[in-house]
């Protein structure tokens, strides 16, 4: 899938996304380095804080699947299901992103239309993030 179509893919996305209580909406498409794609929207919750983003849900759901390697994320959000400009993923899952993929090369694409995003790395989003490489021994 090239970006487009995983940018209508996102956008189709926002109709699952169960915000009663924000009504901002976010859908994320996460690809896989064998171009597989999961799917995850916000989730959340009359006591608030259970809350899971979108990012989180596409990556709970691979890396529960057993599945690693990940190649790139696209992320659309707004109100009533509307996209509205674009939207950059919260500072919880930057630090999962941290977790499961190279800050060099994995890519966050933030998308308003099907032609209009931008395209930043992990540690463009993250600088001096920290690791699991961080609690390696030596
Ligand atoms: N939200 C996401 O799903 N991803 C982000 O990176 C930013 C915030 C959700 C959480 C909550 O349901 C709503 O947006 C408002 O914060």
């Amino acid at each position: 899938m090239d970006n487009k179509e995983l940018i209508r893919k996102a956008i189709d996305g926002l109709k699952y996304s169960y915000a009663p209580y924000s009504n901002f909406n976010v859908s994320a498409v996460l690809v896989t380095k064998d171009g597989e794609i999961y799917t995850g929207c916000n989730i959340e919750n009359a006591g608030y804080t259970p809350t899971n983003c979108a990012e989180r849900t596409a990556f709970f759901k691979a890396i529960s699947e057993g599945v690693r390697g990940f190649e790139k994320i696209v992320i659309v959000a707004g109100k009533n299901r509307k996209v509205e400009g674009m939207t950059a993923p919260c500072g919880v899952c930057r630090q999962v992103m941290m977790e499961f993929c190279d800050p060099k090369t994995f890519k966050i694409i933030l998308a308003e239309s099907e032609d209009t995003y931008k395209e930043f790395t992990l540690e463009e989003l993250l600088p001096l993030g920290f690791g699991p490489g961080d609690l390696l021994e030596g």
